[in-house]
């Protein structure tokens, strides 16, 4: 092959040693066998134990590195003429956002101003045949669209953008400014909506996992405020197929929202892990893991409830979440509870210190 032409067979992913990424890198090459480029600055979020079991598979390269970095997402580009870019990488905690927003500036903003930036240079020097063909994935979160009332409709593609937290409008600036290069430029860029995931390699600091963590140690439950906001959640797997039909059909410049049609209040999410851990631990009697349960004070601006329409992806590309709650979180409980090494990794040093930034002023 000519080194100045694309490679059909080599993506760029970025943020893929994190929750969501990890899990896309697995399913990618797994469905693809096509080879992974993976730029991950390996933040206290990143875990190459995530990538663990694609140790000596060569269709795997993980580059340590900041998507903020010019010189290297240029090189990274020259070396490997990937045919798509997916860009997960992002400071993804709205608490963390909430005590620390600069980050996410930096990451969110800046960091995809630059990959975009480079891609489009990139993407430029392309001949007119290849250009049609590249795709820069980027996948964004139902945040963006602010928060609803009990009785209001889901968001669509055109719902207006109100973000409430440093981390939804970080997320959103960076949405702006890909619909801006495509407008401007011409990048065939896709964007992905998407409501809140769950499943194996999530850091312990989001709700679903730091529940199982909490439960599993017997210490409170930490529910904030009177528990009942509503997330709509979806399995990280069926997420990561959604991104991959987006990826091969999804027509450039357009959105796409994916949701899993499963609206629950935060208290229904930690009763049924606990009801899980009761019936696959079964603990001594008299003992239930909802007695952890701990209402503390709310979060400052916390989003009410989030809902997807998910009929776009549904209708257009024929994508359907294959998981219902109810199974993918048994899958989920059950994947912490086979992986105690994993969590024990991860929960050692930093994490305690955000365990008691996060909580400690908390009544
Ligand atoms: P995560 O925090 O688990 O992982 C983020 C990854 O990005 C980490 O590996 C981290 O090391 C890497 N990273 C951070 N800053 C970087 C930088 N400057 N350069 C390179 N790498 C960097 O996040 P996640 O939950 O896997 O989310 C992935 C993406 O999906 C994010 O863009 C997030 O906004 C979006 N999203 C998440 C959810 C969810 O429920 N988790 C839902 C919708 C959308
Ligand atoms: P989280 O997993 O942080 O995702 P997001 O804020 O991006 O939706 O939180 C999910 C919901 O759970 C959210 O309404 C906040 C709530 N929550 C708690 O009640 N207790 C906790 O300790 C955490 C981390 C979250």
């Amino acid at each position: 092959m000519n080194e100045n032409m694309m490679n059909d067979q080599t993506l760029i992913v970025t943020g893929g040693a994190g929750f969501i990424g990890a899990n896309f890198v697995h399913f990618w090459i797994k469905k693809t066998g096509q080879t992974v480029v993976n730029l991950d600055k390996l933040t206290y979020a990143g875990n190459p134990e995530n990538l663990e079991l694609l140790k000596g598979d060569g269709r795997h390269h993980l580059t340590v590195g900041d998507i903020g970095d010019q010189g290297l997402v240029s090189s990274l580009l020259k070396a490997h003429r990937p045919w798509a870019i997916v860009n997960f990488a992002a400071e993804s905690h709205v608490d963390r956002s909430i005590s620390a927003p600069d980050a996410f500036i930096q990451t969110n903003v800046v960091g995809t101003f630059n990959l975009i930036h480079e891609a489009t240079t990139y993407w430029k020097a392309l001949n007119e045949e290849e250009k049609t063909r590249f795709r820069f994935l980027h996948v964004s979160t139902d945040e963006v669209y602010g928060s609803l009332e009990k009785d209001d409709p889901p968001f669509t593609e055109t719902t207006p953008y109100a973000p409430n937290s440093p981390y939804s409008a970080s997320k959103a600036a960076s949405d702006h400014l890909v619909r801006a290069f495509h407008h401007t430029y011409g990048l065939p860029t896709l964007t992905t909506n998407c409501s809140n995931n769950y499943g194996p390699y999530q850091f312990p600091e989001k709700l679903i996992p730091l529940v199982i963590h909490r439960a599993l140690q017997r210490k409170p439950i930490p529910v904030y405020g009177d528990g009942l906001n509503i997330r709509d959640w979806l399995y990280v797997e069926d997420h990561c197929a959604a991104i991959k039909t987006v990826l091969m059909q999804g027509t450039p410049g357009e959105v796409y929202n994916i949701g899993g049609n499963n609206e629950i209040t935060n208290i229904n999410i930690v009763r049924t892990i606990c009801r899980l851990l009761d019936e696959q631990l079964s603990p001594e009697v008299g003992f239930s893991h909802e007695s952890l349960i701990t209402f503390v004070s709310d979060r400052p601006g916390h989003d009410r409830r989030y809902a997807i329409n998910a009929g776009k992806i549904e209708t257009r590309l024929g994508w359907n979440p294959l998981e219902t709650f109810e199974t993918g979180i048994r899958k989920t409980v059950r994947w912490y509870l086979d992986h105690p090494q994993w969590v024990e990794n991860i929960t050692s040093g930093a994490y305690q210190k955000w365990i008691q930034t996060n909580y400690e002023d908390r009544k």
